[in-house]
């Protein structure tokens, strides 16, 4: 391990705001990479970029967004290079934000005339924010948001380069959740479309071929659908009665928060398709819950086991409009042919869940994920209960990506490194936790000189 000291330190902002705020911010400044200011040492052996992912400006013209999901996305990065660690926090600058910017107003999204909406929703001229999550796929690093394509990223300027359909394979919509299934050296995600019949289309990307469309799945009804999860055999959706109001939203009736409409009697509708079957899609329901993200799941026999973040209800989507992070709790799925059961894993309030990325789509024993109380931090889950560490200030974490280390194949031999808002001095820093011994806190903080606005989801990519 080397110490590093960059030029940049962090300081006590003079106006005090709550970190729950800046998270919802725009950040005072943008930038390139440059270097960081490092607290602790840099693992010799972790050398790459951090792509991480969230809403980035929160306004135009002066005239804030609708809801935070509506904002333009900005990619926070890391990179650890040559023994050093520099960041860079740059907003994805589309055509549509830069003809707002020009016109010192929004022309998209749900701040316009209802007119207007709806001409942008009939002829598809809605803004993709790329604002969700990062995605590397085949050399290429994309920005992904759910109601749009994937946005191709420049990995070293952090500069929008243009949508991509992946060379034909992908329709509208891409969810800002691929899962890879390392057996079958193959990532999968899906789109959904609305409409009079909104569909499920599914999509397989190989490693190293060209991707195409596994199925398509009629759905019942428009619903708000984040996440799905892989197992080796199968794909999983837990569809829960979260009904978007078309009508409602085309004519401008309901606000961002009451796009979807929670209809629990509907209850929650799973769909699993055999991945070398997909014809033969088994569909039931089961009482109303809903999540946003899942951990990861397995085959047990006749059964899948699927590790997720519960949520009782959508209220979760109201609380997102003013405050950032909001926890759900770890539970296990258990799906049998046409029944699930649920076991609680965890009463701890966390989000965000990872586990070692060789252990996709097959049993992993330990899963990491962002702790969300009044301290924040991040949790270890195994079968033997959780271990936690938390910071001494209240803090802001964000996901923690799971880097695996060269030199060890079991599911500890790791990093961890996550975004973090810092309530006493409003500064973020990446923290990087060394696995075996991440209760006794981050062996490295990478300091910015400004507050980073939320980061949903990043990436890791080796040097
Ligand atoms: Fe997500």
């Amino acid at each position: 391990m080397q110490a590093i000291s960059g030029p940049v330190k962090p300081t006590l902002a003079s106006t005090k705001r709550s970190s729950a705020s800046l998270l919802l911010a725009t950040s005072a400044r943008h930038h390139g990479f440059e270097d960081l200011h490092v607290e602790g040492q840099l693992p010799s052996d972790l050398c790459g970029t951090l792509y991480r992912n969230g809403p980035g400006l929160f306004e135009v013209g002066g005239v804030p967004y609708a809801h935070p999901f509506e904002a333009d996305g900005a990619i926070t990065a890391l990179r650890l290079q040559g023994g050093r660690a520099s960041g860079a926090h740059q907003i994805l600058e589309t055509p549509e934000l830069a003809r707002e910017r020009a016109a010192n107003r929004h022309l998209h999204g749900l701040n316009r005339a209802w007119h207007k909406r709806l001409w942008g929703s009939y002829f598809g001229t809605q803004k993709n924010t790329a604002n969700t999550s990062t995605f590397f796929h085949q050399g290429e690093l994309y920005a992904l948001m759910e109601g749009g394509r994937p946005t191709r990223v420049d990995q070293n300027t952090l500069a929008r380069l243009g949508e991509s359909s992946l060379e034909g394979a992908l329709g509208s919509t891409f969810s800002a959740h691929p899962h890879a299934v390392p057996a079958r050296k193959t990532t999968y995600n899906f789109g959904v479309t609305y409409g009079r019949r909104s569909t499920l289309t599914v999509y397989a990307m190989p490693e190293a071929e060209q991707a195409y469309v596994l199925t398509r799945v009629t759905l019942e009804h428009g619903v708000m659908l984040h996440d799905f999860i892989a197992t080796e055999k199968h794909l999983v959706w837990f569809v829960s009665p979260a009904k978007l109001s078309v009508a409602r939203f085309a004519v401008g009736l309901a606000d961002f928060n009451r796009l979807f409409q929670w209809d629990a009697a509907a209850g929650t509708e799973v769909i699993v398709i055999p991945i070398d079957d997909p014809a033969a899609v088994r569909r039931f329901r089961v009482p109303a819950f809903f999540q946003w993200h899942f951990a990861n799941a397995f085959e047990r026999g006749s059964e899948l086991v699927i590790d997720y973040m519960h949520f009782d209800d959508f209220s979760v989507f109201r609380t997102l409009g003013h405050d950032a992070l909001v926890p759900g709790k770890f539970q296990r799925a258990i799906v049998t042919e046409r029944d699930l059961r649920i076991e609680s894993r965890s009463a701890l309030p966390c989000e965000f869940p990872q586990v070692h990325p060789a252990f996709h789509a097959r049993e992993a024993r330990v899963t990491w994920a962002a702790l969300q109380d009044a301290a924040g931090g991040i949790v270890r889950f195994d079968e033997h209960g959780e271990r936690t560490f938390r910071f001494d200030t209240a803090s802001r974490v964000s996901e923690a990506v799971v880097v695996p280390k060269a030199s060890g194949a079991s599911e500890d031999d790791v990093y961890l490194i996550a975004l973090v808002l810092d309530d006493r001095t409003q500064k973020s820093f990446f923290a990087v936790w060394d696995g075996p011994t991440f209760e006794r806190g981050p062996v490295t903080k990478a300091w910015f000189d400004h507050a980073s606005p939320i980061t949903f989801h990043g990436t890791w990519v080796s040097a």
